[in-house]
């Protein structure tokens, strides 16, 4: 008899079987180790090191953001690992929404499931504003002007050409490249693969470029201090200014977990999803910390609170053409980002809906195309209306409160798993449990204590919304604990 108490939880056998179900409902397996973890750098690299790394030095941590990432670092290894072993045995597109589905339960699986918006659709909306703002700035060097406050939200105050300010009405080019990005991924996830693989090499080659040209023009004087004094307000330079650097700089981090939602379309789950998920994390916390290091050197932190912080590392080492490269490149960056997060939020709503708590729609895979098109066409409708009408630091902060709690839940799965489950085939084992996982849950928490109290509001006030969203619906169509109304 099926367990019809909110607790019920998913055996692991149950799901490590589903991930085979073939039929008209299967998505295809395409995704190769390397198309994976060029995938997972996708993702990872974007508005957090083009835009948000300027934000937080010039605002938190000075050339201390470095320790920043750092921290941030240590923090998402141990993540990483978690969600490696997890990836690995329960090769099932859901995320870590699958994993608390299998431990903690329905009820908490729905709110993971629901907070996930946060990462990846939110996420999506956060990058594509990130994105207007380089594409401006670009097409500003060639000598078109997009109208300021048709590419900045509601309330946002922009600057005009004559040097007045106006307030933003609506981001278009945000909607735009949604639109765009959305279109791809209806026609289909290989063609998806092969495009975002091209641009994650030009990312990376305009990364790489920048840290090999700019380590020559550093100034260590801009290093010192290294650490400014704080300013005796919690968060504003010194060592709290540093976490509060690296709670903001988190959000460049995410990405590597999206990597884990492509389990189910990879043809062997259990070698690639460890090598993409931590193949990823350690290849661009590596360059995000000389990215830092090297544009700390370059500019005066204090001059980077600007919308192309990368841009301006470039500006002064004195090569224009370059300047433009870089935004070329960031563009690509944050084009791949946004490809991933959206394609990663369709994932999770097919889990979700095949699940029974979202309505069967999300689950309709188009015959020809084998994509999730309805889905994928509904969320980027609500994506691009959010990108439109919100500033990036609201979106920016959510995002990453939202993925941090994820993470938590994560941690906490691997050990609970360890214990109800002893028996499951675990391709990849996380060392040392529970300390690895425990530490993670630390060091989670540690940045989650440095984001600003209105973002822990709106996180409760999103999960709530969530909660009203399961007992209206959810609760009555579970397909694991009322399987007979399916
Ligand atoms: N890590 C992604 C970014 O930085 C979300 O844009």
């Amino acid at each position: 008899m099926a367990d019809t108490s909110y607790m019920a939880r998913k055996s692991v056998a149950d799901i490590v079987g589903s991930a085979g179900e073939e039929g008209s409902q299967a998505l295809s397996k395409t995704l190769g180790a390397t198309s994976i973890t060029a995938m997972g750098i996708g993702a990872i690299i974007g508005a957090g090191i083009f835009v948000l790394t300027g934000t937080a030095a010039a605002q938190f941590a000075g050339p201390g953001i470095v320790l920043s990432f750092v921290l941030g670092g240590i923090a998402c290894a141990f993540v990483g690992l978690c969600y490696s072993e997890l990836a690995a045995m329960l090769p099932v597109c859901g995320s870590s929404y699958t994993y608390t589905y299998a431990t903690l339960g329905e009820i908490f699986a729905w709110i993971i499931g629901w907070d996930l918006i946060l990462e990846y659709a939110m996420g999506a909306a956060t990058v594509a504003v990130g994105w207007s703002g380089y594409i401006v700035s670009l097409l500003h060097n060639v000598g078109i002007n997009i109208p300021p406050i048709l590419a900045a939200a509601p309330g946002t105050v922009v600057k005009l050409a004559d040097g007045t300010t106006a307030t933003g009405l609506i981001n278009l080019p945000a909607v735009l490249i949604i639109a765009i990005l959305t279109t791809l991924l209806v026609l289909g996830t290989k063609e998806s693969a092969r495009l975002n693989n091209i641009m994650v090499a030009v990312k990376l080659t305009v990364v790489v470029a920048f840290i090999a040209l700019g380590v020559f023009f550093i100034k260590p004087a801009n290093w010192h201090p290294f650490i400014p004094a704080n300013t005796g307000e919690f968060g504003n330079f010194g060592m709290s200014g540093i976490l509060r650097g690296s709670a903001v700089v988190f959000f460049a981090f995410i990405g590597f977990d999206a990597v884990s939602t492509a389990a189910q379309e990879a043809r062997k789950p259990q070698r690639d999803m460890p090598i993409g998920i931590l193949g990823s994390l350690i290849i661009c916390t590596v360059l995000y910390i000389l990215v830092a290091g090297v544009l700390t050197g370059l500019v005066p932190y204090g001059e980077l609170n600007v919308p192309d912080p990368i841009a301006k590392g470039v500006d002064a080492i004195g090569l224009t053409w370059f300047s433009i490269l870089i935004k070329i490149g960031a563009l690509t960056g944050l084009t791949t980002v946004i490809l991933v997060l959206l394609y990663g939020q369709s994932r999770i709503f097919f889990t979700m809906s095949k699940d029974g708590l979202l309505p069967p729609l999300f689950a309709r895979v188009h015959p020809r195309l084998q994509t999730p098109h309805l889905s994928q066409i509904l969320i980027g409708t609500v994506v691009a209306i959010v990108a439109a009408l919100t500033p990036i630091s609201v979106l920016g902060e959510m995002v990453s409160i939202g993925t941090l709690f994820a993470f938590i839940l994560v941690c906490g799965a691997v050990i609970y798993l360890r214990r109800s489950d002893s028996d499951a085939s675990r391709p990849f084992r996380v060392p040392a449990v529970p300390v690895v996982p425990v530490l993670g849950i630390l060091f989670c928490l540690l940045l989650m204590a440095g984001l600003p109290l209105v973002t822990w509001v709106r996180l409760v006030v999103w999960l709530v919304i969530g909660l009203i969203i399961y007992v209206s619906y959810g609760r009555h169509h579970s397909a694991l604990r009322f399987p007979e109304r399916r």
